[in-house]
């Protein structure tokens, strides 16, 4: 019988695990902050295409919610912790400060453009970073990248020309 005792904690070694939580916790940071601001963008916005932009913002927010899910417990599943506190989301992601307060569509718009534009370059960072470090990892990473890059695109469309 396997002794418990002598069983690894996870399948790669102590330098694969230190590298994704480097590059992935920021990814973490910054989709929680895409999470909160998200639903403060949806609740102020106004007028024109209100109901798309307030309902996709939404949608935006659950996504994001599900993204810095997967890339959590990625690095959980590597063996060590996430800090994705409110504190450290605050002190550290990447996003920019959004306006308070009621904001007409095309504002709203642009400033969470600049919220998802901020938080690829971090999915970006950990895409480039992780393709010499884990592959797995990355791939979370690259459906992130994916996934911002079209929502950033229909929230864009309702202002296109
Ligand atoms: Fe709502």
């Amino acid at each position: 019988m396997t002794d418990i005792t002598t069983v690894s904690q996870t399948s790669v070694s102590p330098d694969v695990a230190a590298g994704v939580a480097q590059f992935l916790s920021p990814v973490v940071l910054d989709l929680t902050a895409l999470v909160v601001n998200g639903k403060q963008a949806h609740w102020h916005v106004r007028g024109a295409n209100f109901v798309g932009v307030h309902e996709l913002l939404d949608t935006i927010v659950a996504h994001a919610q599900d993204w810095a899910d997967s890339a959590a417990e990625r690095i959980v599943a590597l063996g060590l912790p996430v800090d994705a506190r409110l504190s450290t989301v605050a002190a550290n992601a990447t996003t920019p400060q959004l306006t308070a307060g009621f904001q007409q569509s095309e504002v709203t718009i642009a400033e969470f453009v600049a919220q998802i534009d901020a938080a690829l370059t971090t999915v970006k960072t950990a895409v480039n970073e992780l393709d010499a470090i884990d592959l797995t990892s990355q791939d979370i990473a690259i459906e992130i990248s994916r996934g911002l890059e079209k929502d950033r695109w229909f929230l864009v469309a309702h202002v296109a020309k």
